[in-house]
């Protein structure tokens, strides 16, 4: 298991724990939805999915950011093609919350939780070449499949089959992602015109 993965379980798990000291302990125990995987797994696949939930977010947005402000002689086809990637990108956040909700987990509650949480970087630059966009943007989903074989990995460890079976659909969804933007950007010239 990566080092990434314990990382964040750490900073999630200080989140949740930093509540328990205001008292909202029991509050908290109101929301563990009994489950058979145990403890330990809830554990641990909530702490890789918090992880990628917050990946994707950080994702969705910056795909948004994109196609907000593409440019170009282009602009239509690249600002189409992102937005059709948002969608799919922001449909699987509801999925991987409630996932963690279904096996006894907490999930993330706010913006500033999933900017801890992230491992895809925020590009805040007031203006990306078009073709450097899908480029960032092939290189981003490329690390989000990688961090959804992690994930696959510790629910395989307790036998989660039902998220083992959705990460696999994200990951073929995310590689489907990830062919367009490779194949938009060889054929595309340099500069993005
Ligand atoms: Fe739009």
């Amino acid at each position: 298991m990566s080092f990434a993965i314990e990382s964040k379980r750490a900073t999630f798990s200080a989140m949740s724990t930093s509540k328990t000291k205001n008292g909202t302990r029991l509050r908290e125990a109101a929301l563990l939805t009994p489950t058979d995987l145990g403890a330990k797994a809830t554990r641990d696949i909530s702490g890789a999915m918090n992880a990628v939930l917050a990946d994707v977010f950080a994702l969705y947005l910056k795909t948004k950011n994109f196609h907000w402000h593409m440019s170009g002689p282009h602009f239509r086809d690249y600002h189409l093609m992102l937005d059709d990637q948002g969608e799919q990108i922001f449909a699987m956040t509801d999925d991987i919350a409630e996932r963690v909700r279904k096996i006894g987990g907490m999930t993330i509650r706010s913006i500033g939780q999933i900017s801890k949480l992230q491992r895809i970087s925020d590009n805040d630059a007031d203006f990306v070449e078009p073709l450097d966009m899908l480029a960032e943007l092939r290189e981003d989903n490329q690390t989000l499949i990688s961090k959804l074989r992690e994930a696959h990995d510790v629910a395989d460890e307790y036998n989660d089959v039902a998220t083992t079976s959705m990460i696999e659909n994200w990951i073929d969804q995310t590689e489907r992602r990830h062919w367009f933007l490779f194949e938009t950007c060889r054929n595309a010239k340099s500069g993005g015109h």
